[in-house]
């Protein structure tokens, strides 16, 4: 080895020591807010790595605005009890996130999620069916106090993506065209006057299940559910109404007199309640409606 090349060596290994001093600390993991409880898991094993929890009141529309929790700063264990600030929670609102911090670097802020779901982080349910996911949601009373402003902002993609396209609803929201194999996620963060509020639900994810064919026969059978729905109305108006006009095609037609009419309702009145219809009276019927 030459000089050069060791020396090419150490300049290396100095640049490399100094990016990686430098680095601020790995983010924290499975960050989960529920019973104004904060919990997470450390990402790495490295050591004088401590943890803040910070705040962003929601109603505020300043979500940029985030403050410590002042019983949560620059803590080396991995969860936190944050009731402290429920007083500034209008309906429980708030959003929460926690970053690690060593040698005074600071990581990215991780959001946090909630399971169980409270006042303002709404309780979702997934069911997957062939070709789409039904997303199932349910309002808690705390926010539903502010009104029709309240929405539910339903984020979804596939697994290991971010879950970047949205969709508002108030309702249950079934998304489409999905592939059968693929797993899917979902999470749901409730909005007021279209800005996000509180925390968002954690991820929901489900497979998308084949498409069986025993369904689709079931499917098919429905489809000639709307077919029979309009042939039998047009059979049963051509079989009543249509037969005396092709009757009439048939036949010359004739004014019938009234007399007649007279005579042969009251027949019919007199055969259907002895309840023996014959030939005779079918004809008179049938003419009595054709003279009408
Ligand atoms: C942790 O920090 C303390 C003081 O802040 C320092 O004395 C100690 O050497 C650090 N430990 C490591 C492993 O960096
Ligand atoms: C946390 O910090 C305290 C001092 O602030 C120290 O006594 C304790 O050993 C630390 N615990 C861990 C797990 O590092
Ligand atoms: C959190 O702190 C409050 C008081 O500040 C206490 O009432 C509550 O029981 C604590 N929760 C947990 C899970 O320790």
């Amino acid at each position: 080895m030459t000089r050069l090349q060791r020396l090419f060596l150490l300049i290396c290994f100095h640049f490399a020591t100094q990016v990686f001093s430098e680095a601020p600390p790995a983010l924290p993991q499975e960050v989960l807010f529920d019973n104004w409880q904060v919990t997470w898991t450390p990402a790495s094993e490295e050591n004088n790595v401590t943890y803040t929890v910070r705040y962003s009141s929601s109603f505020s529309f300043d979500s940029d605005l985030w403050e410590d929790v002042p019983s949560c700063k620059q803590v080396n264990f991995t969860s936190c009890n944050v009731t402290l600030i429920k007083a500034e929670a209008e309906h429980g609102c708030v959003m929460l996130g926690v970053q690690a911090e060593s040698r005074g670097l600071t990581s990215d802020l991780v959001r946090a999620c909630s399971r169980q779901g409270n006042s303002c982080s709404p309780k979702v349910g997934l069911s997957a069916r062939p070709g789409f996911l039904t997303v199932h949601l349910s309002r808690h009373s705390g926010i539903a106090q502010e009104g029709y402003h309240i929405k539910q902002r339903i984020y979804f993609g596939k697994e290991g993506e971010r879950l970047e396209t949205y969709e508002d609803a108030v309702a249950s929201v079934s998304i489409n065209n999905l592939k059968a194999g693929e797993r899917y996620c979902a999470k749901v963060q409730y909005t007021y006057f279209d800005h996000p509020v509180g925390v968002a639900s954690c991820d929901k994810c489900e497979v998308i299940p084949p498409s069986d064919p025993g369904t689709k026969t079931i499917e098919s059978t429905f489809a000639i559910v709307p077919v029979l729905v309009i042939l039998i109305p047009i059979i049963a108006y051509l079989w009543l109404f249509q037969r005396k006009r092709i009757k009439e095609w048939l036949q010359p037609s004739y004014k019938m007199p009234n007399a007649l009419i007279m005579e042969a309702s009251d027949l019919a009145h007199i055969q259907i309640s002895t309840n023996s219809p014959t030939e005779e009276l079918d004809d008179i019927t049938s003419m009595e409606l054709r003279g009408q």
